[in-house]
């Protein structure tokens, strides 16, 4: 018995936002941009959306396509970093705007790692007997928690939402397991202080611009990074931790055949496919649309693959995330669809 992926859904907001956008606004070039992280535009969130609509949105999809409804599930767990408020959970708003009741929902928080991280959990949990099917959701609003005035940060990231139902059977295949690591003494490299009032247009709404982009004012948290000493350590941490869980699981590095990574920058996940010895096309690559999503960044990296049909029963995938905290990990999962 494992834990196999049968459904998997993404949502991206309707509202495109390029680099050419942001030169309008902060003292940057789409020439740069493109050059440093490979980003082309991002997805921003409309002013009367919430993180859990795109997540909603996202696992609708992921439901649809594995034929199940929102009564076949056991659980919900949305990662995210931006919730709609501090409580309820993102997952409850989830599961009521999906129609479901009673079974327990609940979100995860490892910023970037998250869905990383909450796959590892569910599939614990699943190989503990807790749970049958899962909705597993990464999903993030990062555009309410920038700080639009900071061209180091606010070039980087995008809103949307990435969701996988999975199912505990027989089948041949599924999770084959993963690493989690956490180094907290990195909190000052990455990070956004104020313990919200935070992504919720609640508290920002009167103050939003039809980008919703005037966070400041409001109080709310802005990421602050030191993107030099965050690029060495994500490069450095994510080449051992591709290698350790290979190493842990008896896989071959040459068995990989596809990387799913978190899309911050091209020249970070490129870095990771080149220590594994892959191909550019082995490579889930969704950085130039999407920019760097979070939660969301990983689940939409795989329904980019997958949608496009390239993704074949049997083949070996490796997921894998950096984040603030310092929190990391990575993913092997055996293709079963
Ligand atoms: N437009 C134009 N210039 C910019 C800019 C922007 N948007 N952002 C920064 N710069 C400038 C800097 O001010 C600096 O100028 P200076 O040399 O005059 O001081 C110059 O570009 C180079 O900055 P540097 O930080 O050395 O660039 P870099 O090659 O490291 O690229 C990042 C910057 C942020 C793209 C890169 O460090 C990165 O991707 N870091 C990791 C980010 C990440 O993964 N975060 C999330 C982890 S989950």
């Amino acid at each position: 018995m494992s834990t196999h992926i049968i459904g998997v859904g993404g949502y991206l907001p309707e509202h495109i936002m390029t680099n050419d956008d942001l030169a309008q606004i902060v003292d940057t070039s789409d020439t740069w941009i493109r050059e440093r992280t490979g980003i082309t535009q991002r997805h921003i969130i409309d002013k009367d959306e919430y993180t859990s609509d795109l997540a909603t949105r996202a696992a609708a999809q992921a439901l649809e396509d594995a034929g199940l409804s929102i009564d076949d599930m056991d659980a919900i767990v949305v990662a995210t970093t931006t919730p709609d408020m501090i409580f309820p959970s993102t997952a409850s708003m989830v599961q009521h705007k999906l129609g479901g009741k009673g079974f327990p929902a609940w979100d995860i928080q490892a910023v970037c790692s998250g869905f990383v991280y909450g796959l590892a959990q569910v599939d614990g949990m699943m190989k503990g007997g807790m749970f049958k099917r899962v909705l597993l959701i990464g999903a993030e609003s990062m555009s309410r928690i920038l700080d639009w005035q900071d061209r180091n940060t606010c070039v980087l990231f995008g809103d949307g939402a990435g969701a996988v139902v999975l199912e505990f059977n027989d089948d041949e295949g599924g999770v084959v397991g993963s690493v989690l690591h956490c180094d907290g003494s990195y909190r000052d490299l990455l990070l956004a202080k104020h313990a919200h009032p935070g992504a919720s247009p609640h508290h920002t709404r009167a103050k939003q611009d039809r980008l919703n982009m005037n966070t400041d004012a409001a109080g709310v948290a802005a990421v602050e990074m030191k993107g030099n000493e965050v690029f060495r350590f994500a490069v450095t941490k994510l080449g051992e931790v591709v290698k350790e869980v290979l190493e842990k699981y008896d896989v071959a590095q040459s068995d990989v055949d596809w990387l799913v990574p978190h899309q911050a920058n091209i020249r970070i996940l490129n870095a990771t496919a080149k220590k594994l010895g892959l191909t550019a096309d082995q490579v889930a690559l969704t950085v130039a649309q999407h920019a760097n999503t979070s939660a969301a960044s990983v689940p939409l990296a795989l329904n980019d693959i997958y949608r496009a049909g390239k993704v074949k029963k049997g083949q070996l995938l490796l997921l894998e995330a950096f984040a603030g905290g310092f929190a990391w990990g990575a993913n092997l999962v055996r293709w079963s669809k």
